[in-house]
């Protein structure tokens, strides 16, 4: 028997799997499942018909490019689309300064592969993405946090956390965040911190990695897209790399993004990309090119916002109805994601367990900090199952709830002065 162990690279040998896809995994497993745990847009959205037909006319082979290797920067009609879809939220990039990703999860990679060596920092709000947090893991990188408050990072720790950096030696690669609707939080960025994040980042001389897959999301009932103007739009310095997807709008199986960015900072990751997979799918491309020519996605946009605002709803309500104030959160003002806070002493990890026995999965606060702290946070994708799943849904989750603190009250009671569960900030 071969171990397998000693033929991977130190670097392989510590990558982490993703939290989120290890739960995944757990539908097949587990009879009637009701997951809030992936971050899925809703089956029910997708454009069928129309994907259908601009399949199919894609396919009448009159194009032979269609199924032939494309260029690494990506199928130049959609790249000069992205220009004018970058333009409509206020950020002024050339063909040059854009590149088309598989994903913008291959976007957070290409970036770990040009920016850190191992050891370099890399500043992440406290909670971030798991996606970032893995790509980041595996180009060695030491991820620090920067504590957040409720309208986005907190400047001030950022601060502090910056200099101490540095002061102990350290080269920051760069600042990931994550300002409209924040994966987990559902946090959106204000506009005024936004615009001092800028300036901190120019004083500092930090490069920023705004991530930005869920912008055209927002609630009107409490956003306007104005609210989600990305930071890269007043970046008149060339200090931000944007990123942003269509997986959400779209849908994530052609793995289409993008990224913009200075000319030299788009060339260094096109050569990355080259090594990782020659050029995006062609046919993918084509097809998301043609269903944003068509008008299909503009049409589309406004259908989803109010399909998700619906869904936060349902899910807000029947939170309120089955746990009354065992429950707080900060209110989703667009996005996939509510982020849970339950009693101090409800451990999200452990209560995983008693949620399973009902049927019912979220993803773990402890999966989103990169300091190893367990929680009594939780994030719940409203996302994907339908009213009447997250509405049973919610009910089983109440249920493994109070069968915890039922538990954990006796335990308390049992041993006088027992020390409750850590909060969290
Ligand atoms: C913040 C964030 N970044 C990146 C991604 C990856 O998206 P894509 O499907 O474009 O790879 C996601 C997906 O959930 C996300 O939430």
């Amino acid at each position: 028997m071969i171990d397998y162990d000693g033929c991977f690279s130190s670097a392989a040998r510590t990558m982490q799997a993703s939290a989120i896809r290890k739960m995944g995994g757990l539908g097949g497993r587990v009879p009637d499942l009701i997951s809030f745990a992936p971050g899925f847009p809703a089956p029910e959205l997708f454009a069928w018909e129309e994907f259908r037909d601009v399949a199919q006319s894609v396919l009448s082979g009159s194009d032979p490019s269609v199924l032939q290797y494309g260029s690494t920067r990506g199928y130049r009609p959609l790249v000069e689309a992205l220009a004018q879809i970058l333009s409509e939220r206020g950020i002024a990039a050339t063909p040059e300064e854009i590149l088309v990703t598989t994903g913008s999860q291959q976007a957070l990679d290409l970036t770990a592969r040009v920016f850190i060596d191992p050891g370099s920092v890399v500043l992440v709000e406290l909670p971030t993405y798991t996606g970032g947090i893995t790509a980041f893991n595996n180009a060695q990188a030491t991820l620090v946090g920067v504590g957040q408050d409720s309208d986005g990072i907190d400047l001030e720790d950022l601060d502090r956390v910056t200099v101490r950096e540095r002061a102990a030696g350290r080269r920051i690669a760069f600042l990931y965040v994550v300002p409209n609707f924040q994966n987990p939080t559902g946090v959106l960025m204000s506009l005024e911190k936004r615009q001092r994040l800028l300036e901190w980042a120019a004083r500092r001389s930090v490069l920023i990695i705004e991530d930005d897959p869920y912008g055209a999301l927002y609630f009107d009932d409490v956003a306007a897209a104005a609210d989600t103007r990305p930071i890269k739009a007043d970046d008149r310095d060339g200090r931000v790399v944007y990123l942003s997807s269509f997986s959400k709008t779209v849908a994530p199986g052609f793995r289409v993004a993008w990224v913009a960015a200075p000319a030299a900072i788009t060339a260094k990751l096109e050569v990355a990309k080259q090594a990782a997979d020659l050029c995006t799918g062609g046919l993918d491309q084509r097809i998301v090119y043609e269903v944003w020519k068509r008008g299909v996605l503009t049409a589309r946009l406004p259908k989803l916002r109010s399909h998700y605002q619906e869904q936060r709803t349902v899910m807000t309500r029947a939170l309120r109805r089955e746990l009354g104030n065992l429950v707080s959160w900060p209110e989703p003002k667009g996005g996939f994601f509510l982020w849970a806070a339950f009693p101090e002493r409800v451990n999200t990890d452990a209560l995983l367990t008693r949620a399973l026995a009902r049927a019912v999965v979220y993803v773990a606060g402890s999966a989103f900090y990169v300091d190893g702290r367990s929680s009594n946070l939780a994030r719940l994708a409203f996302s994907a199952p339908s009213a009447a799943r997250i509405e049973e849904g919610v009910r089983r989750l109440a249920a493994a709830v109070r069968e915890e603190l039922d538990v954990s009250t006796s335990s308390v009671l049992a041993a006088p002065g027992a020390p409750g569960r850590p909060a969290s900030p």
